[in-house]
């Protein structure tokens, strides 16, 4: 079946007893067990939960993996995933990366001897130049980044990794399976804050790991059991709800960024506009080849800083927030906010500085959005004028 189809149908047909269309919760810790040596497949929920597990089998086969495992967060999910790694062991990462993830890097992974060079991974000379022979164990790539919207060749980076024997992990937050899935491209583990386009709706907060391989695959159940950040059972079900309507989300949020992108490409108040759907983009080809579509978020740098504030405060429809993905428009202000945590030198070597806005575009209709935006931006080349 089709994609649309399979996320349409998530839970749907998983409970035969009553033939709910929605997957029940099920809230229970504990599970009776008929005898001694026998079990129903549920022993304790952190372990395995009926809800949770129908959302990490449609997670595993939406990515073309063999295990899926909710996390109670994004960065629950890359904890358990960095749990894989043992003292002396180094990571090669993306360069322009989500600051959450920088932070448990050099914060937390830095005191247990787990340590990480950051690099473009899509140059396979900075990757070789950054592998360290017998203490590199993995590659850590998002693609495309946030907020620079930088792409890496999957399948090239994946190939590399595999002939230096070393697991290649994938954050495919921006993208999900619908429009890009990094597994069958080489990768050994893909990961998301479903928090973002998988939840949609900005009232979940939650993560995914999926894997490939059966080795892999009961290392990770066996760190998803020990560490125990897992999903709750309610939280699964609003994810779940939430990824059925993945396929229309995702063509309209496509569809308003690249308008608004195109746009603003041609606003005389803007430097710079990075849309990896927009053919001067340095990824277009790679995007096109690795992925079904793009994604809705997109980044544009302003020609003057003291507009960003203005900006921020003039707008009446989209939200000035930090986060991505739902179905509410919001305006991000890296440097101060997502990115916050990565220092000022690593920020403006990649270009994250204090002109630069993320912009999240929401499903709303795309006039109502440039609307907004163009009035907001008006007003602050005013107060600007003015001042
Ligand atoms: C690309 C990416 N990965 C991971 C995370 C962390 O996810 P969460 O906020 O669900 O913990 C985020 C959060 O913004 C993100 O954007």
């Amino acid at each position: 079946m089709n994609i649309e189809s399979r996320l349409a149908q998530i839970g749907s047909q998983e409970d035969p007893a009553t033939g709910a269309v929605s997957y029940p919760i099920y809230h229970a810790t504990a599970f009776r067990h008929p005898r001694l040596g026998q079990s129903t497949g549920f022993d304790y929920s952190r372990t395995k939960s009926p809800t949770r597990t129908i959302l990490e089998a449609a997670a595993a086969e939406l990515e073309s993996g063999d295990r899926g495992f909710a996390c109670s967060s994004g960065m629950a999910a890359l904890q358990t995933i960095f749990a894989l790694f043992s003292q002396g062991d180094h990571l090669i990462v993306s360069l322009d990366l989500y600051g959450g993830t920088y932070r448990l890097l050099e914060r937390i992974m830095s005191r247990f001897g787990v340590s990480a060079t950051y690099v473009d991974t899509n140059d396979l000379d900075a990757l070789e130049a950054s592998y360290r022979e017998g203490s590199t164990k993995a590659i850590l790539i998002e693609t495309p980044t946030n907020p620079l919207m930088m792409v890496t060749d999957l399948e090239k980076a994946a190939a590399w990794a595999k002939r230096k024997g070393l697991l290649t992990i994938v954050d495919n937050t921006l993208l999900t399976p619908f429009l890009q899935r990094p597994i069958e491209l080489g990768a050994d583990i893909v990961i998301h804050s479903a928090t973002k386009y998988l939840g949609g709706h900005n009232d979940v907060l939650a993560g995914l790991i999926v894997t490939k391989g059966q080795a892999l695959s009961d290392e990770m159940a066996i760190l998803h059991n020990s560490i125990g950040a897992v999903l709750g059972p309610q939280d699964s079900w609003l994810l779940m709800r939430g990824m059925k309507t993945l396929a229309l989300r995702m063509e309209r949020h496509e569809f308003n960024s690249v308008k608004l992108a195109e746009w603003l490409k041609s606003h005389p108040a803007i430097e710079e506009v990075y849309h990896p759907a927009l053919p001067h983009h340095p990824g277009y080809e790679i995007q096109r080849r690795q992925a079904s579509g793009n994604t809705g978020i997109f980044s544009f740098r302003m020609k003057d800083a003291r507009t960003v504030e203005p900006i921020l405060r003039h707008l009446r429809l989209i939200a000035f927030a930090e986060s991505l993905g739902g179905v509410e428009s919001l305006l991000t202000y890296p440097a101060v906010q997502t990115h916050a945590d990565i220092p000022e030198e690593i920020r403006r070597r990649v270009g994250v500085d204090d002109r630069l806005l993320r912009f999240s575009v929401g499903i709303e209709h795309i006039d109502d959005l440039i609307a907004d935006l163009g009035q907001a931006i008006d007003a602050a080349l005013r107060e600007i004028e003015e001042a």
